[in-house]
């Protein structure tokens, strides 16, 4: 916003040019409290310039600072505070937000760049577990939010629909497999046997023996092997599809690891090429530095995961040409992709440097791992479903005269999921807890969601339209919420650049915060001279609430 443009300006000129404007605008901090005024400029670094104290610099400068937007400036205590011209500001923003509607905080950094994002990315014929859940959402998230700064997103769906594995199910299946059942319920199915296949071959090791030859076959083309591959594969897809559509989640691509089969060979003769290719104990390497070597094919000539991810990172980057490309995947894979990386630097990509791993922690679930061992499978979908249900309760007891209150629980319930998982930053594990998740009082998706809907029922009632819009004449009350409003571009800004879609969830507490505040002592719909003032503010928390669930990937209901 041009506010603090002109301050940094102000203040450049104030230390007659002694700081780069640059510096100016990263110590400008902002104060906790209201009566330190709406920004602050430390003078400490600056006293070994002037051979002054802080305090005597601190007051020279606020005598010299001055412009549209500032009401007064103080110094106290080193700092100069700088209070903030409110009508002039609350005009700017509320001006701005009725203007850009949703589009308010669009940022321009990364117009005419492409990203790639691979996220979600389960594995067939295996649940999708909550690690894959929690890929999903902040992957969202994260690629919404970079389309926000402007660039464009290719999402992509690295499927984990190769490997070893697949060798295991063909065997499994041929031992045990029932094609009915497998038709109805297929993930469900395809686990129970590839558990079984695990326990039989802890006493038979023949076992695992015909599965590498099975899936050797495969990587061969084999025609019945590719088939049953194949069947096992859309079967899974389908089920997977419905949690994306329960989440309204898209991917551009699902081009998973089989994809990229007939993509290795170059990989391979690249890295012979280039001399980076070993032997080691019969299987083919690329040794690094300071880390275990990067596998590239086993004994028996099959390739590996590491192999398939090589072959995406040069096909992305020929196929999207893009400039950066993130994987959104769980902490434990952190050594995979450092290796990764490394030898595609190796190689001498220059692009190599702006691959990224955006890694999370675990969900827990009291205070254990939430995880697919044996038996004990927690399915995503159960727990969405769940969460709709207890959201379709809450609703029946609060507001039983809703109309669509199916579509409304469903809103409610799967937001309340996808909030709880990104409000804290992305490192942390997380601790499930469906109550907590719903709650509509604490710091939840449902209650920023309700505020949204009760600001709607506001502009409702007060017949709102952006016709009527005014943008002066608030009370002093309001101006927290008009400063929450003023910050939302750079907490899409700085989102992005931390790709961390916590700092939006925290944001869009904060402004639901600073609102119920504001409705908490004001009389919205009173007052006939104010009153279009105030809807504006109102509809300017709905508007920014909205875009920012919508960054998150969370509807917002006008009623519920
Ligand atoms: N399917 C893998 C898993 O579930 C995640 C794949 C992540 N993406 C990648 N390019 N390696 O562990």
């Amino acid at each position: 916003m041009k506010d603090k443009q002109m301050i940094v300006n102000s203040l450049f000129e104030a230390v007659e040019g002694q700081l780069a404007k640059s510096d100016i605008e990263q110590t400008i901090e902002k104060p906790k409290f209201a009566h330190l005024g709406d920004y602050a400029f430390p003078c400490f670094t600056l006293a070994k310039i002037f051979r002054k104290s802080p305090n005597i610099i601190a007051k020279e400068i606020s005598e010299k600072i001055s412009n549209d937007f500032i009401e007064k400036v103080e110094a106290v205590g080193g700092y100069v505070n700088i209070f903030l011209k409110q009508s002039e500001i609350s005009k700017e923003v509320l001006s701005s937000i009725v203007s850009s509607q949703s589009a308010y905080g669009q940022q321009k950094h990364g117009e005419g760049q492409t990203i790639t994002i691979d996220f979600s990315s389960p594995n067939i014929a295996k649940p999708f577990s909550m690690g894959h859940l929690r890929s999903t959402v902040i992957g969202n998230a994260v690629a919404n939010i970079a389309e926000k700064n402007g660039y464009e997103v290719v999402r992509i769906n690295h499927l984990g629909d190769w490997g070893t594995q697949f060798g295991k199910l063909i065997v499994a299946y041929h031992l045990w497999g029932n094609k009915e059942l497998i038709e109805q319920s297929p993930v469900r199915e395809l686990l129970k046997i590839y558990v079984k296949f695990h326990e039989v071959a802890e006493q038979d090791d023949s076992l695992n023996y015909q599965a590498r030859a099975a899936f050797k076959k495969l990587e061969q083309g084999d025609e019945e092997a590719l088939q049953l591959w194949q069947w096992f594969r859309k079967a899974s897809l389908k089920e997977f599809e419905q949690v994306y559509g329960l989440l309204g989640i898209r991917f551009d691509s699902f081009a998973g690891e089989a994809f990229y089969n007939d993509k290795m060979d170059r990989v391979v003769e690249l890295l012979a090429e280039q001399g980076l290719l070993e032997e080691s104990d019969g299987a083919m390497v690329v040794n690094l530095e300071n880390m275990p070597p990067c596998l590239i094919k086993k004994t028996d000539g099959t390739t590996l995961y590491a192999t398939r991810d090589l072959a995406a990172a040069l096909y992305r980057n020929e196929t999207y040409n893009s400039t950066k490309s993130f994987y959104v995947v769980g902490n434990e894979q952190s050594l995979h992709f450092k290796q990764l990386f490394n030898v595609l630097e190796k190689m001498k990509y220059g692009w190599a440097k702006e691959l990224q791993h955006i890694p999370f922690g675990m969900m827990l679930k009291d205070g254990k791992k939430m995880s697919t061992r044996k038996g004990k499978v927690v399915l995503l979908e159960e727990v969405l479903n769940d969460a709709i249900q207890l959201a379709g309760k809450n609703i029946e007891e609060k507001n039983p005269n809703l109309k669509q209150k199916e579509e409304i629980a469903k809103m409610v319930g799967t937001g309340a999921v996808i909030f709880h998982d990104l409000k804290n930053h992305r490192m942390n594990d997380i601790e499930f807890s469906l109550e907590e998740m719903l709650n509509f009082e604490g710091e939840t998706g449902p209650y920023v969601q309700y505020t949204h809907a009760r600001i709607c029922s506001l502009l409702r009632k007060g017949q709102y339209n952006i016709k009527t819009s005014q943008f002066e004449g608030l009370s002093d009350e309001a101006w927290p919420v008009v400063i929450s409003l003023k910050g939302f571009p750079e907490v899409v800004a700085k989102a992005f650049e931390l790709a961390d879609p916590s700092q939006i969830a925290k944001y869009l507490i904060e402004l639901s915060r600073a609102f119920n505040k504001y409705y908490a002592h004001t009389r919205i719909l009173e007052d006939n001279v104010t009153i279009h003032v105030k809807l504006t503010l109102c509809a300017s928390v709905a508007i920014v609430l909205e875009e920012g669930l919508r960054l998150l990937g969370i509807q917002a209901p006008e009623e519920m």
